[in-house]
């Protein structure tokens, strides 16, 4: 948690946005994964927690837009519940510490709400992502859940995320010290990625890492020999010489602020020359969108800019034939990169998408392309100075994809697909690291991890 008048000032410039009403922000209640006492550990709706800091379930925050004036709704613990949990600071103590003066008791909320609303005041709230949420802001406003997306407030999500991209130095702190820890990560799992080695010791090792500083994942790890499936949950197997294996994983801060961090692993230690070529080209990419970025430029014009060095790169290896533009252009090229080139990363790994992923990532300044590939790319709007965004280009060979494709002929004239056959048991390649938009470009944040291939190879035999 930061000081209260970090909160303070959020919640004052939320202020003067210019909305008129309350902004209701329910906090996220525990969720039982198979009864009620038996919880996952607990994540606080990040909107909740950017203007009211407490990372605990239960509470509500309100923002009078008009009067000005700030309530924090909870319960106060009775004593049967400190049983359980041992003593608890008052919901006023609670309030204080994030800058609120007033607590007022949880079953106080729905008559403010109600109050509201039957004088003619808007009560503007943001898209709920659960369903526990969905329900208490139905039972609020006295709405059927399924009729709750109608009344999101489009003025508030703006607001909240023309506040929440443009990231403080505080938060910039809490990334770089979870990049510290997924640093530790990724160093430890290129030390123990060796053939015979299962994935899942691989990942117990990282997990271990963050669990170390009672910190959580910031998702759930991808770590696999079978890198071309994107998001592979499974650590079902055992690594072997001259396997890639793309570990994608990171740490979230004690503030809950998320890392997001991808690295490609030969195992044995060494490339083999066709690993290394495909490898180069995927870091080519990569350095050629931290080129380009700066404020002002979309990020749809850097992933196409990605595109082109991987096309220009993948023709002189004989995977594509003709014109670059015309193969980015067509999305011919997304039968080797089909995700797209990264999303904004705060609080959430994939930052705000809960608000609207067409709202966050577009927000009416670029239009979300309709092509397989460029169409999964959630981040298209032109970027500011203090975003921070993800740059995680990719190559895979997905053998469903290239048959598909094939059958059909599609990008035939393009394509080389004699040359995609030879490399269906790859595997895939993705770097990705976390990157601030700077008034001058951009600078990649965290203690530098072994990237170019010499020094994943040398952190490797260290
Ligand atoms: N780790 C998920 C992603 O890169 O978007
Ligand atoms: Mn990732
Ligand atoms: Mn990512």
């Amino acid at each position: 948690m930061f000081s209260a008048d970090i909160y303070l000032q959020r919640r004052a410039r939320l202020q003067a946005a210019g909305l008129s009403g309350l902004l209701l922000f329910p906090g996220n209640v525990d969720a039982p994964m198979n009864y009620r006492d038996n919880i996952y550990p607990f994540v606080q709706d990040s909107s909740f927690r950017y203007f009211f800091g407490l990372n605990e379930p239960g509470l509500a925050g309100v923002i009078d837009a008009d009067s000005g004036a700030v309530t924090l709704f909870g319960r106060e613990p009775d004593v049967a519940e400190v049983v359980w949990t041992g003593p608890q600071p008052s919901l006023a103590e609670r309030a204080a510490s994030v800058g609120v003066a007033v607590a007022r008791p949880y079953a106080e909320l729905a008559a403010l709400v109600r109050a509201a609303r039957d004088a003619g005041r808007t009560v503007h709230y943001l898209a709920p992502y659960r369903g526990e949420t969905q329900i208490e802001l139905g039972r609020l406003l006295a709405l059927p859940p399924d009729e709750l997306g109608a009344g999101v407030s489009a003025a508030l999500t703006r607001a909240v995320v023309a506040l929440r991209e443009i990231k403080g130095d505080e938060e910039i702190a809490e990334m770089e010290a979870a990049l510290a820890v997924t640093h530790a990560m990724h160093l430890a799992a290129m030390r123990a990625a060796r053939p015979g080695v299962a994935e899942r010791a691989v990942v117990g090792e990282m997990e271990g890492i963050v669990r170390r500083h009672d910190w959580q994942l910031a998702y759930p790890s991808i770590f696999s020999r079978r890198g071309e499936v994107l998001h592979n949950h499974h650590h079902d197997q055992v690594l072997a010489a001259g396997d890639l294996v793309v570990n994608d994983s990171g740490a979230a801060s004690a503030s809950g602020y998320a890392s997001d961090i991808t690295r490609t692993l030969p195992v044995g230690g060494r490339f083999t020359p066709r690993q290394r070529a495909l490898y180069d080209t995927v870091l080519a990419m990569q350095l050629a969108a931290l080129e380009a970025i700066r404020p002002g430029v979309p990020y749809l014009e850097v992933h196409k800019c990605a595109a082109r060095v991987m096309v220009e790169r993948m023709t002189a290896l004989g995977f594509f034939h003709g014109d670059a533009d015309t193969i980015v252009d067509s999305g011919a090229y997304a039968i080797a990169f089909p995700h797209g080139l990264g999303h904004q990363i705060g609080m959430d790994v994939h930052d705000m998408e809960g608000l609207g992923e067409d709202l966050v990532g577009y927000g009416g300044e670029a239009q979300r392309s309709a092509l397989f590939g460029l169409g999964y790319l959630r981040l298209g709007k032109p970027l500011k100075a203090g975003m921070v965004i993800t740059v995680e280009p990719g190559i895979y060979f997905i053998p469903a994809l290239i048959d598909a494709w094939r059958a059909e002929g599609r990008h035939a004239g393009l394509i080389d697909y004699a040359r995609f056959d030879d490399y269906r048991d790859f595997g895939g390649i993705r770097i990705e690291d976390d990157v601030l938009v700077t008034e001058q470009g951009c600078r990649v944040l965290g203690t530098p991890i072994p990237k170019t291939a010499d020094e994943v190879e040398a952190a490797m035999a260290g």
